[in-house]
């Protein structure tokens, strides 16, 4: 018999850090980095999020006796290898049920899980997942439109620093005001339609003027402030965060012919470049 096996992208929050965690919209891209899961009695050591997974799943629907093998990606640089993990072992676990779940459907169980482990977060890593390519989401999948996108000319590098989501949400939390709200939301909004349309030069405007946001509400580093400029410096259109800011990466729009001298001055700085693609 065939084994059973599922994989599933990482994502790079592209614009609407934050705001996505109260009911405003984001960006968000899945990308070439995945996880793979197989039905295998050679078991990983389970994740909190796989033994979440497990238990909702058997709650609704009955036991599931057979294990998980979990290959991925480095869960270091937070490009969402717990939602993506997620997301496979619940397709597996309703592929051994014989269950077909729409893509909505496989969200809403995921999200659930993640809100069982970490009890916030916006639910965007795992639409990105389960939609892939870029997904205009709100809040808890309020809203999920995959946007008509097969390429993004983004260099990404990584500052170094793991950060902890749930730590920074809830640090800064006190900081979010409607502003950083209403701002936020205007700029992924227009960044929508702008990348839609391949206007790099605005778009990456838009990412310069929601880091200037995040900054404000102290979510930028030193490190990824160091990396950010000289993005810019090296004539990125625009660079910023990417996620809950405290470490991770940060992410920098460039034309074609900027990307070398990008990653360059990246690698300069301190960064890690990471060749990063879109997941269709
Ligand atoms: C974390 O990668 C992004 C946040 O907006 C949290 C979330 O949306 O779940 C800070």
């Amino acid at each position: 018999m065939r084994k059973i096996s599922f994989n599933a992208p990482g994502k790079l929050l592209l614009l609407g850090d934050h705001a996505a965690v109260y009911g405003k919209p984001c960006l968000v891209a899945a990308i070439n980095k995945f996880v793979t899961v197989t039905v295998s009695d050679n078991l990983t050591k389970e994740s909190a999020f796989v033994a979440a997974a497990k238990k909702l799943f058997e709650q609704k629907y009955g036991p599931v006796k057979s294990g998980f093998k979990i290959t991925g990606f480095d869960s270091r640089y937070g490009l969402g290898s717990s939602a993506a993990v997620t997301v496979a072992v619940a397709k597996t676990m309703f592929k051994l049920k014989g269950i077909k779940p729409t893509n909505k459907q496989l969200f809403d169980f995921c999200y659930r899980v993640v809100l069982n482990v970490q009890g916030l977060g916006s639910g965007f890593d795992l639409a990105a997942t389960v939609w892939r390519g870029v997904i205009y989401f709100v809040t808890g999948g309020k809203k999920i439109y995959r946007l008509p996108i097969e390429q993004l000319p983004l260099v990404v590098g990584y500052s170094g620093v793991k950060a902890d989501t749930v730590t920074m949400v809830k640090k800064v939390a006190a900081r979010i005001t409607p502003g950083f709200l209403n701002r936020s939301t205007k700029i992924v909004n227009q960044a929508k339609i702008l990348l839609g349309q391949k206007n790099w030069p605005v778009a990456g405007e838009l990412m310069n003027q929601n880091q200037k946001l995040l900054k404000q509400i102290g979510v930028s580093t030193p490190k990824l402030d160091k990396l950010i400029n000289a993005s810019l410096e090296a004539g990125a259109y625009g660079a910023k965060l990417s996620g809950a800011g405290g470490g991770d990466c940060m992410i920098a729009l460039v034309a074609a012919n900027r990307r070398q001298v990008v990653e360059q001055v990246i690698a300069r700085a301190g960064g890690q470049v990471l060749k990063i693609r879109l997941a269709l």
